[in-house]
């Protein structure tokens, strides 16, 4: 190779690098400037709402106009921050949301289910809007109907069509922050506030749902995959060495997604004993087909 060709690699490594340099420092500057920082005043110590790219760029005024927001029921992580941005590229391309959460392994391909312009959603036991109509009715008027008009859902999962979830999300938004506020509602839903607000949104916006209850199963008191879609991995699955559930004592053979907040789970977890209901093998063995162990 002659000096000539030498210093043109050179020119074009160099240049390459100092693209990809300049690449990755302006793809890194709008996301450091939109951490969410702390506000004052207020009983939230941390600004919940994490702002878009596209506006953050356009904010040098700080008098500029919000083009959109994006509500997530998760942390203002880094993670997080830049997952939005997926969903938003994704949400720009489809008509229908699919709403989920990474505790939802799909087993089979999910159809739109959603018809008529109503939602499809899974209804929660625990959702109870005419329990909590007293904390219910701060944000769902007399002048709205009855509070039955809010369906035992949360947010996810949830099939809706965009046009819907565009009306739904930045009332979603303000709802879980006036709850969150708010010490009796915060005391009376929890971890549930969320899903509560969705579900407030969605009946605000008269966009009714589907109540599908085939939509997942929730191992181990589901013992079934059937017809299903989804395995809602939320409760830990305890069970002695004959196959009896011990829920609530730490079982002989346990899977428990929070064994492993902190640590990565072994590559490979001991299998459950015999007698152990299909929907939770199917936790442990994700690549099997289902029709093999149903
Ligand atoms: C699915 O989506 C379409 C619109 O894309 C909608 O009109 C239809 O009702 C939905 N449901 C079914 C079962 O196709
Ligand atoms: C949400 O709350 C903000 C601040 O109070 C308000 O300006 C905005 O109009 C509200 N949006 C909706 C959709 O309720």
């Amino acid at each position: 190779m002659g000096c000539g060709n030498m210093f043109f690699s050179v020119l074009i490594t160099f240049s390459v690098a100092l693209i990809t340099y300049n690449i990755i420092i302006s793809a890194n500057a709008p996301l450091k400037q939109g951490f969410p920082g702390p506000s004052t005043g207020s009983l939230i110590s941390v600004d919940p709402i994490i702002k878009m790219p596209v506006d953050r760029s356009k904010s040098a005024k700080p008098t500029s106009k919000r083009l959109f927001h994006t509500a997530v029921t998760a942390s203002d992580s880094v993670y997080n921050t830049w997952q939005c941005r997926i969903m938003y590229y994704w949400f720009k391309k489809f008509n229908y949301i699919l709403m989920a959460e990474p505790d939802h392994i799909i087993v089979k391909p999910i159809p739109n289910l959603s018809r008529d312009g109503l939602g499809a959603a899974f209804p929660f036991f625990y959702i109870e809007p005419k329990k909590y109509e007293k904390v219910l009715r701060k944000y769902f008027p007399e002048h709205k109907g009855p509070v039955t008009k809010i369906d035992p859902i949360g947010n996810s999962p949830v099939i809706v069509g965009r046009e819907s979830l565009k009306k739904i999300a930045p009332t979603w938004m303000n709802i879980s922050l006036a709850m969150k506020k708010d010490p009796e509602t915060d005391k009376a839903f929890g971890w549930v506030l969320e899903m509560y607000a969705y579900a407030v949104s969605s009946a605000l916006h008269d966009v009714g749902n589907i109540l599908y209850k085939d939509f997942m199963i929730q191992p181990p008191w589901d013992l079934k995959v059937g017809n299903k879609f989804i395995i809602h991995y939320t409760y830990g699955c305890d069970y002695n060495m004959k196959g009896e559930l011990t829920y609530g004592k730490i079982g002989e053979w346990r899977f428990d997604k929070r064994s492993f907040d902190s640590i990565l789970p072994p590559r490979n977890l001991p299998l459950p004993p015999p007698g152990v209901p299909e929907s939770v093998v199917c936790l442990i063995l994700p690549s099997v087909p289902y029709d093999v162990v149903s």
